[in-house]
C-alpha cells in the first residue's frame, strides 16, 4: 500500500478494501458507534427487531405503546414495566461479551479506538475490555442510580441515611431526558475520525442517530447491520457490511490479519 493509495471511492468498496485502509496504517482514528445488535448474541434482545425485539414482546407489561416503558412520566406514574424489565436487562455477570464486543477491546489494545459511541446499557464494552475513558454511554447504563426526584444517589449510597421516598432509576436516559452532558462534549470527536465504524444500530433515535453524519465527507464509514440504516449509501466512501455483526467482524479481523488475536481475546472473556 503506497501513500497515494486511493480512498476506497476509487477501488471497490469492499471489506477488503477497509481491511487494506486498516493494514495499510492510515486508520489511527477509528470512532465506532453501536447499538443493541452487537448484543443479541450475547442473549439481550434488542428494540426493533420484528419478532425477537425487546418492543415486540412487551405486550404482557400491556403499556400504552412500547417505548413507555422507557417513558420518565409512564415512569412517575406507573414505574412497574420498568422494573420488570430492568431485572431482564440488568447486566450483571449474566452476559458474556460477543466478538464484537472483543474486537471493539482489540482496536482499543491497538491503540486505534479514538471513541466509542454506544447506546446500549449492558456495560458489556467495559466487560470486553474497553478502557472506561474510550466509551461514551450516550444513553447512560446501570453503573449507577438516583432518586428522580432529587437527583441524589439512593440515600445509602448519598450517606445521607434517609430516602426521601422517592422512585429510583438507574441511570438510563429515558425518552424526554438530556443525553449525558458527555455525549456533546465528545461527539465532536467524529470529525477527526478517519475511519467510522457502525454497528448493529437502527440509526432510529435522536440525537444518537445523527452521529455519523458527523465524519467528514472524506472519511470511510463501514456499516455492520443486519439491514441498511440512516444515511449509508449516499456517501461515495460508505461500506455496508449488511449481516450478522460478529461475522462481519470475523472476516474484517482475517483480512487485517488479526483473527486469532481476536478470538483468542474472546475465548479468555
Ligand atoms: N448483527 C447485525 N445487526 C443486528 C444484529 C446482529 N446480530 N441483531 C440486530 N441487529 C440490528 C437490527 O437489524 C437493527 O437494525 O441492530 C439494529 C438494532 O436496532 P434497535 O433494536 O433499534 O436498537 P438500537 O438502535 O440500539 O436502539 C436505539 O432506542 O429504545 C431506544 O434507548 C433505546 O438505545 C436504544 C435506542
Amino acid at each position: 500500500i503506497d501513500d497515494d493509495t486511493p480512498p476506497l471511492t476509487l477501488r471497490e468498496r469492499s471489506l477488503t478494501a477497509v481491511a487494506d485502509f486498516i493494514k495499510s496504517g492510515k486508520a489511527r482514528r477509528i470512532v465506532v458507534m453501536t447499538g443493541a445488535g452487537i448484543s443479541t448474541a450475547a442473549g439481550i434482545p434488542d428494540f426493533r427487531s420484528p419478532t425477537t425485539g425487546l418492543y415486540a414482546n412487551l405486550s404482557a407489561l400491556n403499556l400504552p405503546e412500547p417505548e413507555a416503558v422507557f417513558d420518565l412520566s409512564f415512569f412517575r406514574q406507573n414505574p412497574q414495566p420498568f422494573y420488570v424489565l430492568a431485572r431482564e436487562l440488568y447486566p450483571g455477570a449474566r452476559y458474556r461479551p460477543t466478538v464484537s464486543h472483543a474486537f471493539l477491546a482489540l482496536l482499543a489494545r491497538r491503540g486505534l479506538l479514538h471513541m466509542l459511541f454506544t447506546q446500549n446499557i449492558d456495560c458489556l464494552e467495559r466487560a470486553a475490555g474497553v478502557p472506561a475513558e474510550k466509551i461514551v454511554e450516550a444513553h447512560g447504563s446501570f453503573a449507577g442510580q438516583r432518586c428522580i426526584d432529587w437527583g441524589g444517589g439512593d440515600g445509602a449510597e448519598e450517606g445521607e441515611g434517609e430516602v426521601c421516598g422517592g422512585l429510583v432509576k438507574p441511570d438510563i436516559v429515558f425518552f424526554g431526558e438530556a443525553l449525558p452532558r458527555a455525549f456533546f462534549e465528545l461527539s465532536p470527536m467524529t470529525k477527526e475520525a478517519d475511519l467510522v465504524l457502525v454497528m448493529g444500530t437502527s440509526l432510529q433515535v435522536h440525537p444518537f442517530a445523527g452521529l455519523p453524519n458527523m465524519a467528514e465527507e472524506e472519511t470511510p464509514r463501514v456499516l455492520f447491520n443486519l439491514e441498511q440504516v440512516g444515511s449509508f449509501g449516499t456517501r461515495a466512501d460508505d461500506v455496508m457490511v449488511l449481516g450478522d455483526c460478529d461475522a462481519g467482524v470475523r472476516k474484517l479481523a482475517e483480512e487485517i490479519g488479526w483473527k486469532d488475536e481476536l478470538e483468542k481475546a474472546w475465548r479468555e472473556l
